[in-house]
């Protein structure tokens, strides 16, 4: 994992960038020169990811895991092969450690339910200023309901995690979890998880990392990392929103309780009570999201065969070209680690002095440039840096120079328009 490559390891990677948007359809409706940097948002959906969507839902549909009928088992089929598909794409040990559920969001509050077994009372947890709200609120309320202490790792002045409060932290609270991003939404910084994973483990803690960002980005090895939780959505890697995925240690799940109850994670019911079924499905009630899983596995492929690390060297490209560009624009303050040479790819957050960034994101979309405006769902780390909002631009595979000259004219238009 890098921040961006130097110059002179820039290598050309043609298949990306404009080439990669004829298979996304919103750029034949609305043109090539659509300047889509809101991918850390949502991601735009890709042709073969629609089209298995279509398939599926039109010719393959019936309900999972219910029906002893031939329908319902090949679409318990499709859905259940996914689960491999994913354990590999992380590099899980077992396709059992994959949960699916309906997003990063959903898959925090599962943990934050389901570990309250391994609390003892009066213990601690410990989250980092760098999180998007979605892996500190979850945390806060788990904290208030089962009385644990709850504590923030520091970030430095440009946005990296500090280390050594990091350190100090874990050594004063011996927290139970730490609950920390692989890739900050709202700068874009990397986290050093080997790092952060050695350091907390050696204290006990275990470490569950929202990978909304980092999957997408940068890929993720849950082994490698030696991760006992993990979590991340479907739709910012080019899939269906309502789909995401929870991974835990196979042992670590067996402990842990259920999180929403009903029908499919049953061993048995009676009317004295029920037992469980063993993970991943004791994590699934209901009625699945079928459709989106079967869609997310046509993303992995998607993905897959473009290559994680080929996309995160190209977005490492376009991230530099654009960032030295608006370090030349007058009024441009950028925000995030690269401001001091330290390791950010993929999102860039600024500030154009004098214009609200609402008023910039307007502004620019008449050049046709989506880019995200506000706080980020990252309110205490934007306040720990001192600024309440930004203009965010997130990069994906189709992102290229090309989205530089609009989104330069779009700057020069706001600030003549409020000079
Ligand atoms: N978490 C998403 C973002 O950063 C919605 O924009």
């Amino acid at each position: 994992m890098s921040s961006y490559p130097e110059e002179k390891e820039i290598q050309v990677l043609p298949q990306l960038g404009r080439a990669i948007r004829q298979q996304f359809p919103i750029f034949s409706k609305l043109g090539e020169d659509l300047a889509y940097l809101d991918t850390a948002a949502s991601a735009q959906k890709c042709q073969v990811v629609l089209e298995r969507l279509n398939e599926f839902l039109s010719f393959e549909y019936a309900n999972v895991h219910r029906g002893a009928y031939g329908l319902s088992a090949a679409a318990t089929e499709a859905y259940e092969a996914v689960r491999p598909k994913v354990a590999r794409f992380i590099n899980a040990a077992d396709p059992h450690e994959i949960v699916f559920t309906h997003g990063t969001t959903e898959s925090i509050n599962l943990a934050a339910h389901a570990i309250e077994p391994l609390l003892a009372p009066g213990g601690a947890l410990l989250v980092t200023l760098l999180e998007h709200h979605s892996n500190i609120v979850p945390w806060q309320l788990l904290a208030q309901r089962k009385q644990q202490k709850i504590d923030f790792v520091d970030v430095t002045d440009c946005g990296e995690l500090n280390l050594s409060d990091l350190e100090q932290k874990l050594e004063r609270h011996h927290p139970k979890l730490l609950a920390i991003t692989a890739m900050s939404n709202a700068l874009g910084t990397i986290v050093p998880l080997d790092q952060v994973v050695r350091m907390a483990h050696a204290h006990g803690t275990l470490v569950l990392v929202d990978a909304a960002q980092g999957v997408p980005h940068l890929g993720l090895d849950v082994t490698a990392l030696d991760l006992d939780f993990a979590a991340f959505s479907g739709h910012k890697l080019y899939g269906p929103t309502g789909v995401g995925v929870f991974f835990g240690k196979a042992a670590l799940l067996e402990k842990l309780d259920p999180f929403m109850s009903g029908g499919s994670m049953i061993r048995k019911v009676t009317t004295k009570g029920t037992t469980f079924a063993d993970p991943p499905h004791r994590f699934e009630a209901g009625t699945p999201p079928i459709a989106e899983v079967v869609g997310l596995g046509a993303a992995i492929d998607f993905i897959t065969g473009l290559g994680v690390e080929r996309v995160h060297a190209h977005e490492a490209q376009v991230f530099r070209q654009i960032w030295t560009a608006l370090e030349a624009e007058e009024g441009v303050t950028l925000h995030g680690p690269a401001t001091a040479g330290r390791p950010q790819t993929g999102i860039i957050s600024f500030n154009l002095r004098g214009v609200h960034p609402h008023d910039l994101s307007t502004i620019l979309d008449r050049f046709k440039v989506q880019v995200r405006a506000g706080h980020h769902c990252a309110m205490p780390l934007l306040n720990r840096l001192g600024f309440e909002s930004s203009a965010r631009i997130s990069l994906g595979c189709y992102s290229d120079l090309g989205d530089l000259d609009p989104l330069l004219s779009g700057i020069r238009e706001a600030r003549r328009i409020f000079r």
